[in-house]
């Protein structure tokens, strides 16, 4: 059996990290190298491979896009849990999808984007709290759209399945015993619930597939801050394009668009931060 080497030679590391810029635009510095070296090796275990020099070599190789994508998405950061930063759930709850409500009482149509949504606690979070306080929004249209860049993290999502150490990470016990089987030492978030959320694999970096309807609020959180300023802009400029005018969106806690050339007002709706287009 091979041993494997460990130190990570300086063209392997620009290959990866121009090719992880490439596909995802996230930018990883020199001193990234040891992230590339820990989230690879396993990969290079599978493959029963010596060592990332060599793992390069296969990426080189013709036919090797399915290992392209899948070295991509493995040095994705998929850091996420149930109500993270709880603020702007508390805000959803209390102003914004009232004031919607209210807005959208023609139309009954409201659509919500949770965008770079890791394994699916920020959609089942959103899906859990419009079921909770808005029994009313039963009869209307509610898009609750979920996308990723990684297809591996979709499919986790889409299963809707959390172990014991996710659901302890910030989910209220009232909300695991009414949403959640327990099957094993496994938690199932219920089916009418899971149903509630379109999930799909969708590249922030690249030109938006039509969503075929305007954003009423969007989730972009955690995800900017893998970004330089310049993709940062871009994308905030397409998530611009298809908001609606009274829509809202949400960053992540350390995310901002303050230094930005975009056309976003940054507005405090009780202790939550969030941002308004502006025209
Ligand atoms: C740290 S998680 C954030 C999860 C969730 N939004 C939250 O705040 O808890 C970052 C997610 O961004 C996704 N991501 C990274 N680059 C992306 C891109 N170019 N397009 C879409 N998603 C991307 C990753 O796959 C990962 O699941």
């Amino acid at each position: 059996m091979s041993t494997l080497a460990s130190s990570l030679d300086p063209q392997a590391f620009t290959f990866i990290s121009n090719l992880v810029r490439r596909k995802s635009a996230i930018v990883l510095e020199s001193e990234k190298a040891y992230l590339i070296e820990s989230r690879l090796t396993p990969v290079v275990r599978e493959l029963g491979l010596l060592n990332i020099s060599e793992l390069v070599t296969e990426l080189q190789k013709p036919g090797s896009q399915n290992l392209n994508q899948r070295v991509v998405e493995a040095m994705t950061t998929n850091e996420t849990s149930f109500f993270r930063d709880i603020h702007p759930f508390t805000a959803l709850k209390d102003k914004i999808l009232p004031g919607l409500i209210q807005r959208r009482a023609k139309e009954k149509s409201i659509t919500i984007w949770s965008n770079a949504c890791s394994s699916g606690q920020e959609p089942y979070t959103i899906a859990m709290v419009l079921a909770e306080h808005f029994p009313m929004l039963k009869n209307w249209k509610i898009r609750l759209i979920s996308s990723d860049l990684s297809n591996r993290i979709l499919d986790k999502a889409r299963l809707g399945v959390f172990n014991q150490t996710e659901i302890n990470r910030g989910l209220p016990m009232n909300y695991l015993l009414k949403y959640f089987t327990k099957e094993g030492g496994q938690w199932t978030i219920r089916e009418d619930i899971r149903k509630m959320i379109e999930f799909r694999e969708l590249n922030l970096v690249e030109p938006f597939p039509n969503l075929l309807t305007k954003m009423d609020i969007v989730f972009l959180r955690n995800v900017l801050i893998y970004f330089s300023p310049e993709t940062k802009t871009e994308i905030l400029k397409k998530v611009h394009a298809v908001m609606h005018k009274d829509s809202y969106l949400f960053l992540g806690g350390s995310e901002t668009t303050m230094n930005l050339n975009v056309r976003f007002e940054r507005e405090q709706i009780g202790t939550a931060v969030c941002y308004r287009p502006v025209a």
